[in-house]
């Protein structure tokens, strides 16, 4: 019998860095070599200090269930982290803990959004906030990040896109796919426009610690803020901890119970051995987390300098995160086409700009999640590639 599925899965959209990923590890199945520049996740391990106080957890019975907003214990820690971090007093009271920071995303759409309403977004951004504002039947706005502004929004076009309709106004900074930063005043701009049009503001930090020369700001931190952000943060990028899933949303408290809800509803809670790891990882030693940081820098100034040698190609020295977001409208081919020749043909697995929306046309987006020599061979083949179009 074939499958029929409800009418909401049509609205329902994915990540295209996993279908590429499946598509990489078949043609490697076939014997072929693929350098994997596709993932957005640390290649490191995860630093031996949170694996071992994991690993204790799990021994001294961290197995059970726990409350659904998270273990006191863990909120208390992630809120005095949080409030020392980013320099903004918080309460466990306004910390939800859930597996991986993804559902903070699904769970404040879902509690905050009625059908119809708008919710601005980046474009190109993360694909999930645009999947998740069609599956609630909202309208999904996207707010152009351009090139010429180092991927950072354009005031005036924010201020002429928000309107009475405007729920939510999404931010991600560092950004994934480009790697761009907001700045102090980019989000003064999005607190006056957010607070002038009474909607929500959340505000996706996970790359926060993944910052190279600039300084991190949260939209937190402005006054009258408080009451209408939420923060995701987590802990799968800055501790290559992405298959623990632990994440964590801050909010206000009178939103964390209905947050908590829609974990009872689906998760339960998250693993409670994990939230102890993550309470090491944010606590304790901090020198795994910055040695990644450090590396990850120099991997960005090596595929950016190799990148810019290739005719046709021009990349931005991006700020933070793990991305880099070249441009290759130049050449005689999509970047979509280009994303699929490149791995059928050379070997290198990439994403296509428009993987993040529309206005990702023209683009392609690589991760330096991977070692030098496998980032100096994938630009080679790019290079190859380019040369052979
Ligand atoms: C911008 C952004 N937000 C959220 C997430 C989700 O992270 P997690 O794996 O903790 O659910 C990702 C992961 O790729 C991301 O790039």
């Amino acid at each position: 019998m074939a499958v029929e599925l409800a009418k909401r899965m049509a609205r329902l959209g994915t990540e295209t860095a996993f279908e590429v990923l499946a598509r990489a590890k078949a043609l490697e199945a076939q014997g072929k070599s693929v350098i994997h520049l596709e993932i957005g996740e640390p290649d490191f391990d995860t630093p031996s200090n949170i694996v071992d106080a994991g690993v204790e957890a799990l021994r001294s019975g961290a197995t059970h269930y726990g409350p659904s907003a998270g273990l006191p214990q863990a909120r208390e820690a992630f809120a005095q982290w949080f409030s020392r971090d980013r320099g903004v007093e918080v309460g466990p009271e306004q910390i939800v803990i859930t597996p991986g920071a993804k559902p903070i995303l699904y769970y404040v759409i879902t509690a905050l959004v009625n059908e119809g309403e708008e919710v601005l977004y980046p474009n190109p951004g993360f694909p999930i906030y645009e999947s998740v504002i069609d599956f609630v039947g909202a309208k999904a706005v996207p707010l152009p990040l351009r090139e010429e502004r180092d991927f950072r929004l354009d005031h005036d076009e924010l201020r002429s896109l928000v309107g009475p309709k405007t729920k939510l106004i999404i931010l991600n900074s560092p950004q994934n796919p480009t790697g761009g930063i907001l700045t102090r005043e980019d989000l003064e701009v999005v607190a006056e426009v957010a607070q002038a049009n009474d909607a929500w503001v959340l505000a996706d930090e996970i790359y926060s610690k993944i910052i190279y020369e600039a300084q991190h700001h949260t939209i937190l931190g402005i006054d009258g803020m408080a009451e209408r952000t939420v923060v995701l943060d987590g802990h799968s990028k800055t501790y290559a901890m992405t298959g623990w899933r632990l994440g964590f949303g801050v909010m206000p408290a009178g939103l964390a119970p209905a947050i908590a809800q829609l974990m009872t509803n689906t998760n339960s809670c998250t693993a409670s051995f994990t939230q102890l790891a993550g309470m090491e990882a944010l606590l304790g030693d901090q020198s795994g987390a910055e040695a990644m940081v450090q590396e990850f820098r120099v991997r960005r100034d090596l595929v950016v300098d190799a990148l810019n040698e290739i005719d046709g190609v021009h990349c931005t020295r991006p700020g933070g995160a793990f991305y880099v977001f070249p441009n290759v409208s130049e050449l005689s081919i999509s970047a979509r086409d280009l994303a699929t020749r490149l791995l059928d043909d050379y070997g290198v697995a990439v994403l296509a700009g428009t993987a993040f929306g529309e206005h990702g046309d023209g683009f392609i987006r690589l991760s330096y999640a991977n070692s030098q020599d496998n980032l100096r061979e994938g630009v080679a083949r790019i290079q190859r590639c380019v040369e052979e179009l």
